[in-house]
């Protein structure tokens, strides 16, 4: 046999080799090694080619011709089969399943801290309190001397403030030390008879613990009218704290002091644990301190535009993580701004 036609010979049998074997490739993957043993550097297609130094010019022609035909005719293959292979798809390893169960959903949910304060705002809505609101950034006036804590006011000192820097030396800016602006602002656009609750954020420049932090929330009532007394005070309070904690609750007040109340009260509930017997939550005493409250010092009416004594009013603030570490049983303050998941997501 020439070497011609055992050059022709060999290259034909390579086409067949590729043939069968592009025809029985599975995946890509085997396509990809297909490709390196049919027309790679090292393959005998290429060790054929390296051959033709050998032969006659006029072989040389006809061989390579053949030659490069055979090699366009296996990369078209090849081509062909890697595109099939891709986009065609395995039905019985596609099937679905119906009965496997499925991923659970993450969903999110309201902090801790918003739902109390939305339970809260539901109960006095129903007793038909408004909702107000004000200024976490505010001014020494409504924050302090509207309430009956002038400059040099002892009492200023009550409440440990962070001072912003301002230009105006006369009325400074604070973040509010309480919720109890809003009784200001909200007497200089409304007119008795009123009520109203302002849940909101507030600010104490002082080291956190378990019991107290920097940042916390408060909620404000304010209720004014012609005969507003104490007796009304009592028994909004007991009807709250009986609606959110959905027991029979008792209120009990002590004589304290607040520039903006005369007379000012502590008042503390019955314990939500024992209701009274005494047990650990309340240190066997039968009462938990709530907060501060009082009736509205007429001071308070005049810096904020109404008449001295024409109206009486009751007023109270406390804290709200003090309520939901009651109501949850929480023991550490600290958590309700952790950013800590293993505690938000047990509400
Ligand atoms: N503002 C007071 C405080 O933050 C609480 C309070 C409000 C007391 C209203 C009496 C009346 O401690």
């Amino acid at each position: 046999m020439t070497n011609e036609n055992m050059l022709k010979e060999k290259i034909v049998k390579i086409k067949q080799e590729a043939l069968t074997a592009v025809e029985k490739a599975k995946n890509v993957e085997e396509i990809l090694q297909l490709e390196i043993q049919f027309l790679g550097r090292k393959s005998d297609f290429v060790g054929i080619l390296r051959q033709l130094k050998d032969v006659s010019v006029e072989e040389k022609r006809e061989v390579g011709q053949l030659a490069n035909s055979v090699k366009v005719e296996i990369q078209t293959l090849l081509e062909e089969k890697k595109k099939s292979l891709s986009s065609s798809f395995d039905a019985q390893a596609e099937k679905i399943d119906v009965t496997i169960p499925a991923l659970k959903m993450r969903q999110g949910h309201l902090h801790p801290l918003t739902k109390i304060q939305n339970e809260i705002e539901d109960i006095f809505t129903s007793m038909g309190f408004e909702i107000a609101d004000g200024p976490e950034v505010e001014d020494e006036f409504h924050n302090f001397d509207a309430l009956n804590m002038p400059k040099d006011h002892p009492a200023r000192d009550m409440q440990d403030t962070f001072w912003l820097k301002s230009e105006n030396k006369k009325n400074r800016i604070v973040l509010r030390t309480h919720t109890s602006n809003v009784q200001i602002r909200y007497m200089e656009t409304h007119q008795p008879p009123f009520r109203i609750i302002a849940p909101g954020r507030i600010y104490r420049n002082e080291a956190s613990d378990s019991t107290h932090e920097h940042t916390f929330h408060q909620f404000e009532a304010l209720v004014v009218g012609d005969e507003i007394n104490v007796g009304n005070f009592k028994f909004v309070a007991q009807q709250f704290f009986s609606k959110f904690f959905k027991k029979e609750i008792q209120i009990r007040i002590r004589p304290s002091f607040f520039p903006f109340t005369e007379p000012s009260f502590e008042f503390d509930i019955s314990c939500t644990i024992c209701g009274g017997k005494g047990c650990s939550a309340c240190k066997n005493v039968g009462w938990l301190e709530i907060g501060g409250a009082g009736m509205v010092n007429q001071n308070v009416f005049v810096a904020s535009g109404y008449p001295r004594g024409k109206y009486q009013g009751f007023a109270w603030g406390f804290g709200l993580e003090r309520l939901a570490m009651m109501k949850y049983k929480i023991d550490d303050i600290r958590h309700f701004h952790s950013g800590d998941l293993r505690f938000i997501k047990q509400f």
